[in-house]
């Protein structure tokens, strides 16, 4: 996955310089652009995921960007965030290679959009185990082996499934049980120096590798009416609120979720409900005076929609 955009930051110049993140799925999408935005302020960031291929080539295309004269390194291996043991690796990996580990970003997972009705176990299980279990794998072993005695901070990518999540069960629940297991940690670890927050990007923050999930970014241009930015959100504007809970600007703030849809999930949504006379009516009292308890009335056509 080739490093798009020229890269930039809104927070300053090596702001990040001495410290060392790993960022799971850091080599597409909006873990590429954290990825890219921690290397530009001078992070030395090991980047993970199942698929090495892809994984290698977007390491190497990121490497092309860090400056001659940076603080910043990256180095890249392989690890399905289901398996524990591979867990466990990353991280000692990762502590070995660079000496600590000031920063956890859980960004990797994967979904499919299914109705709940036609999910089988297997792909159920797999959801879950990718999304929910493989997060708690990561945030353990990363207190475990190090912020436990060091300090850190830890951040989880979840999603908008603040209202439900129709056609993606298995995600929504998994990603409320992240939002969850996020407040726990950060109380649990909060008295050894360990912050952890979230970030729920809004399903309008565009990118090819999601626009390739979908199998078409016209599904992108579908979501735009119902932004109340009336725009697509770039993976930069998510990056660029994880690094903020990365940074000592944050150092008050743990177990909290931060947004980042413009303000979707309190506005419109696109899922549509079909027509039905389904709703089984109330019949188990009457009241047939007509008046509303404010001591208005309501229409006759009103009250035949009732
Ligand atoms: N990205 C999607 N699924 C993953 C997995 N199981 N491990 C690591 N990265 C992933």
């Amino acid at each position: 996955m080739a490093a798009s955009t020229k890269i930039s930051s809104i927070f300053r110049p090596n702001l990040f310089k001495g410290k060392v993140a790993i960022v799971t799925g850091g080599g597409t999408g909006i873990g590429q652009a954290i990825t890219q935005e921690l290397l530009f302020l001078g992070c030395k960031v090991m980047i993970a995921s199942r698929n090495m291929e892809r994984l290698s080539e977007s390491a190497e295309s990121m490497k092309l960007q860090i400056k001659p004269n940076s603080a910043a390194q990256l180095e890249h291996m392989q690890c399905n965030i289901r398996k524990e043991e591979q867990v466990k690796d990353l991280i000692s990996t990762t502590v070995k290679k660079f000496g600590k580990l000031d920063f956890l970003v859980n960004n990797g997972g994967g979904q499919f959009p299914s109705p709940a009705a036609d999910i089988r176990l297997k792909g159920w299980n797999a959801v879950i185990e990718t999304n929910l279990t493989g997060t708690f794998l990561c945030c353990r072993e990363a207190y475990n082996q190090w912020m436990k005695e060091n300090g850190g901070v830890i951040i989880n990518i979840i999603a908008d499934m603040w209202r439900g999540f129709p056609s993606m069960s298995h995600t929504g629940a998994a990603r409320a049980g992240v939002d969850n297991l996020t407040k726990t940690m950060a109380i649990e670890w909060a008295d050894k120096g360990v912050r952890v927050n979230a970030v729920a990007p809004g399903s309008s923050i565009y990118s090819d590798t999601a626009a390739a999930n979908y199998g078409s970014p016209d599904v992108f241009d579908a979501s735009i009416p119902y932004s109340p930015a009336k725009r697509l959100g770039r993976v930069e504007e998510v990056s660029a609120s994880v690094l903020f809970l990365l940074s000592p600007a944050a150092s008050f703030i743990s177990g909290e979720t931060v947004k980042v849809d413009a303000g979707s999930s309190l506005y419109a949504n696109m899922w549509t409900i079909p027509d039905h006379k389904k709703s089984i009516p109330y019949t188990w009292a009457t009241d047939d005076t007509g008046d509303n308890d404010d001591g208005s009335s309501s229409s006759s056509s009103t009250k035949s929609k009732l």
